[in-house]
């Protein structure tokens, strides 16, 4: 395999995945009246006026099954009763190099067919049955992409296998040297640019297979959440680093703030305590809006303990103050997709579970479970525009504007783990990579 982000033979779980995988995509078509479901990789999006093409990325329900990243022209087809079938379009070309199978630890569960001429996969693909559910991101047609399906699959998706929860565990692994490779560019001076290669070098792989673009927001540039810019200038002050990795399509999602002002790290140590209070309360059976309530107030007695706002937590939350400096949810599922589908889902009928009225922008309103992953990461920001609301309100008062003004010079604060969550409690894959990879 060409890259570090695919595992060259499937791990020992992977068959118990695929067997998984056959009796859920069985029962889909129990639940939804097919006799087929088709799975097509993706689409290779073209430039506008170009011969060029947008990166592909698989459809994830096909990655799901089977990490075949470089090729659009592939389909998975389950047919009630048989083995799963793999479709592969691979004509001669000199222009561009044929897609890169995983090996036969990975195929031997499939029926494979590699095909050079587009006609015979149009021939295998004909012949499906009528009732043939299809899912593909280049098919807009009514009959593609059905709702009923789509809730079922995703709705299971949120409960990950043993195999699932391995990748992740490895993205992590991958994902936690880089990102410590990256601290030390920004502890010796380096830029924004700089802390990226760094990120990218230690990962061993390239942009596009990142699962999201890396955030590394150095200095004000943490207050914009998704800061997706590359910054030249040297020797920051501080640093927001939001980057994962991927193992065979599954995501690993982590942010770590660093600064070398000692107030604004004292903060950051407060944040980085609330994060893994958060993390210990995290088991099955609780609601992620309580979760979030509890992160809110966390954040309110960090205001008040380093005097940002003088005011009770209590009253902070009673006056909306918090959400000024935490402005987002607390987590998300993690899987195939970093912000993974299901997170809203009651049921297999893809009823909604409503996130709480005072946190409507929370991804995730499920009560947990064992064998979901998602994220805790809790945030301290200080964001112009919401800052410029803040000022107008009568609580203003109470604020300590020349404090905020010194710690906006540095943006923010996420502290970002990824936690597996187990029949007692959660595992906090993050933590563990921090450890295991300390250097002794
Ligand atoms: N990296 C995106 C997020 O944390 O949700
Ligand atoms: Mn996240
Ligand atoms: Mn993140």
């Amino acid at each position: 395999m060409a890259s570090t982000t695919r595992a060259s033979s499937a791990p020992p779980s992977y068959a118990a995945h695929v067997n998984t995988l056959v009796s859920r995509y069985t029962e889909a078509m129990h639940h939804c009246g097919y006799k087929a479901i088709l799975l097509a990789a993706g689409e290779q999006l073209p430039m506008f006026l170009d011969d060029q093409y947008y990166p592909h990325r698989p459809n994830p329900h096909f990655l799901q099954w089977l990490p075949l990243f470089d090729t659009p022209d592939a389909w998975i087809i389950c047919l009630k009763g048989q083995r799963p079938r793999i479709i592969i379009l691979s004509p001669a070309s000199f222009w561009h190099a044929d897609p890169e199978l995983p090996d036969d630890s990975y195929l031997q569960h499939f029926d494979v067919e590699v095909h050079t001429d587009a006609r015979m996969v149009d021939a295998v693909l004909s012949k499906l049955p009528r009732k043939t559910a299809i899912i593909d991101p280049a098919d807009s047609s009514k009959y593609a992409n059905q709702a009923k399906l789509l809730n079922f699959l995703h709705f299971h998706r949120s409960i990950k296998t043993d195999y699932e929860i391995d990748c992740i565990r490895r993205a992590t692994g991958i994902a936690v040297p880089a990102h410590k490779a990256a601290k030390e560019v920004f502890l010796e001076g380096g830029s924004g640019f700089d802390i990226h290669l760094a990120f990218l070098k230690a990962a061993g792989c390239s942009e596009h297979e990142l699962p999201y673009p890396d955030i590394i927001a150095c200095n004000e540039n943490a207050a914009t959440l998704h800061y997706e810019r590359r910054t030249h200038e040297i020797n920051p002050a501080s640093l927001l680093i939001d980057a994962g990795t991927s193992m065979n399509g599954y995501a690993s999602d982590i942010t770590r703030t660093y600064s070398n002002n000692d107030e604004f790290a004292a903060l950051i140590t407060s944040v980085d305590a609330l994060q893994l209070e958060l993390c210990r309360n995290i088991r099955p059976g609780i609601s992620f809006g309580d979760a979030q309530n509890d992160a809110h107030l966390g954040i309110a007695r960090i205001l008040k303990e380093h005097q940002l706002v003088d005011m009770a937590p209590v009253a902070m939350i009673e006056q909306s103050i918090t959400p000024v400096f935490f402005p987002h949810g607390l987590g998300h599922m993690l899987g195939l997709q970093v912000h993974d589908m299901g997170g809203h889902m009651a049921d297999i009928t893809g009823k909604r579970a409503t996130p709480p009225k005072a946190h409507p922008k929370l991804r995730m309103s499920r009560m947990l479970e064992a064998g979901m992953v998602l994220t805790i990461e809790p945030g301290l920001y200080f964001i112009p525009t919401l800052l410029d609301e803040l000022r107008k309100k009568p609580s203003s008062t109470r604020v300590n504007w020349a404090l905020v003004e010194t710690f906006s010079k540095f943006g923010g604060i996420r502290i970002e783990d990824n936690l597996v969550i187990t029949k007692s409690g959660a595992e906090n894959l993050t933590r563990d990579a921090f450890t295991k990879y300390s250097p002794t």
